[in-house]
Formats: C-alpha cells, sequence, structure tokens
C-alpha cells in the first residue's frame, strides 16, 4: 500500500547523456544521490529510435551499486529476458501495447527472479492491468509519447495516475507507481499528488545549471511541496 508520505524516488535515464561515457554517468548519478538508474531501451520499431542493448548495460553494471531497471520500448520483449537478467537488470518494465501475451511475459520475467513492470503508453487506459496486479510491483505511467527524451510532460495523465493509485489500493497490492517523461521540480508536484511515488528523470537531471545533485535534490522537494510530504493535506486528483 503506497504511504502517503514516502519520499519520492528518482530514476534518472540517461537518454539524454553522453553515450561515449555511460559508465562515468552512472556513477554520476550515484553520487548525487539517485535510488535507481533507468535504461531506455529502443529497437527503432516499437518506437521510433534505437539506443542500448544488455552488452552495453552490461558493461557499466561495475560502475555502480544502484539499482538497475530496463524500460523496454521493444516489439519483442519475450526474445531478451534472460540477457537483461544477466546484464544486471532487477527489474524489467515491458509494455502492455507490445505484449500479445502479457500474463506470460510477466510470469516469465518473475521466473528470472526479477521484479516485473508494465508501462502504459499516454492512450493505453489504466485498467489494461486490472488482470496482472499480482505479477508486477510497478506501473510505469507514459507521461509523454515513447521514444525520445526533452519532450513536454502531458498534465491529463494524473488522472490515470490517480485511477491506478485507486485501483491498486482496492486490490491490496504493493504496486508501486512510476510517472516517465517532461518530470522536473516543475511537473512533479502534480504527479506525486495524484499518487506516484517514483519518477522517471532524464533532461531535467543533465540539464539542470547547478548539476545532477542540485536537479534531484530539487525535485524530491518539489514532490512534496511547502507541506513536507503531507500529500493528505493538498488538493489532488481524487484518488
Ligand atoms: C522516453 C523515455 C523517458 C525519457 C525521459 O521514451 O521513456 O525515460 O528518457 O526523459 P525526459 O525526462 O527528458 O522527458
Ligand atoms: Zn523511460
Amino acid at each position: 500500500m503506497m504511504e502517503p508520505t514516502q519520499p519520492p524516488l528518482i530514476a534518472p535515464s540517461l537518454l539524454t547523456g553522453n553515450f561515449a561515457r555511460l559508465g562515468e554517468d552512472v556513477a554520476a548519478m550515484e553520487a548525487a544521490g539517485a535510488d535507481r538508474i533507468h535504461w531506455d531501451v529502443m529497437d527503432g520499431c516499437f518506437v521510433p529510435n534505437l539506443t542500448f542493448g544488455p552488452d552495453i548495460v552490461a558493461s557499466t553494471r561495475g560502475a555502480t551499486s544502484l539499482p538497475f531497471e530496463a524500460h523496454l520500448m521493444v516489439a519483442t520483449p519475450d526474445l531478451l529476458l534472460a540477457r537483461w537478467a544477466e546484464a544486471g537488470c532487477g527489474r524489467l518494465i515491458v509494455h502492455a501495447e507490445a505484449c500479445t501475451h502479457l500474463h506470460r511475459t510477466l510470469g516469465a520475467i518473475n521466473e528470472l527472479g526479477l521484479h516485473a513492470g508494465v508501462a502504459l503508453n499516454p492512450a493505453t487506459p489504466a485498467t489494461a492491468l486490472r488482470h496482472v496486479l499480482d505479477l508486477i510491483d510497478l506501473v510505469l505511467v507514459m507521461t509523454v509519447n515513447p521514444g525520445f527524451g526533452g519532450q513536454d510532460y502531458i498534465s491529463s495523465m494524473e488522472c490515470k495516475v490517480a485511477e491506478l493509485a485507486r485501483t491498486i489500493e482496492a486490490s491490496g497490492q504493493g504496486v508501486e507507481i512510476e510517472v516517465d517523461g517532461g518530470i522536473s521540480a516543475k511537473t512533479i508536484a502534480g504527479a506525486y499528488l495524484a499518487g506516484a511515488r517514483s519518477f522517471v528523470s532524464g533532461s531535467a537531471v543533465y540539464g539542470h545549471p547547478a548539476g545532477k545533485r542540485a536537479a534531484i535534490e530539487e525535485m524530491r522537494a518539489a514532490a512534496q511541496g511547502p507541506n513536507d510530504g503531507d500529500a493528505s493535506s493538498t488538493t489532488s486528483p481524487e484518488r
């Protein structure tokens, strides 16, 4: 069950970083106070962009002790599940839109001893998860259409976050809500108040004038606002 005052977890994305120095970047994110690393895996098919394979991720595993989550924006996630486990990812997040047999895919991830998550594109309803909540520990609500960093936050997704928070609460399952896309100190509070507890951020972390640590600390503070985490005392979309 989601604690109203659970501090926000920040998972930086390396998508807008320098791919020639990924090892240094993951170490820098740990030093900056990040909670985990968000790998944006794109296959040029499910999304119109191409990024990292398991070998690239594995090559940075020794540079940090932070957990790795792989956001699989790929058309055939079942093909490489074991390779992502070997690469040191503790959580695999597949897109509901890419999985013909989502229940089977999530079961296969759990059988590898990994945490399973499901990502929902902006147009995909929260109800897509109703029958697999017992197989996952995270839902990733896309607050941009996937494929690129630096896009604008879609605030209308906060209603979907609130609906998911209600469904998860009613189910009694321990599923965390993470949001991804356009997250910065300006946008994080709305998603937090709606019920999200972890936040992917790329361009806001890389682009902050005072550096990565300042970006992460500023987002954490902004999420909980002046009330220091008492989410129930401020207005938010009906949970
Ligand atoms: C987009 C990715 C996001 C993206 C976030 O498809 O899934 O993780 O990298 O980057 P920003 O924070 O710049 O929107
Ligand atoms: Zn992502």
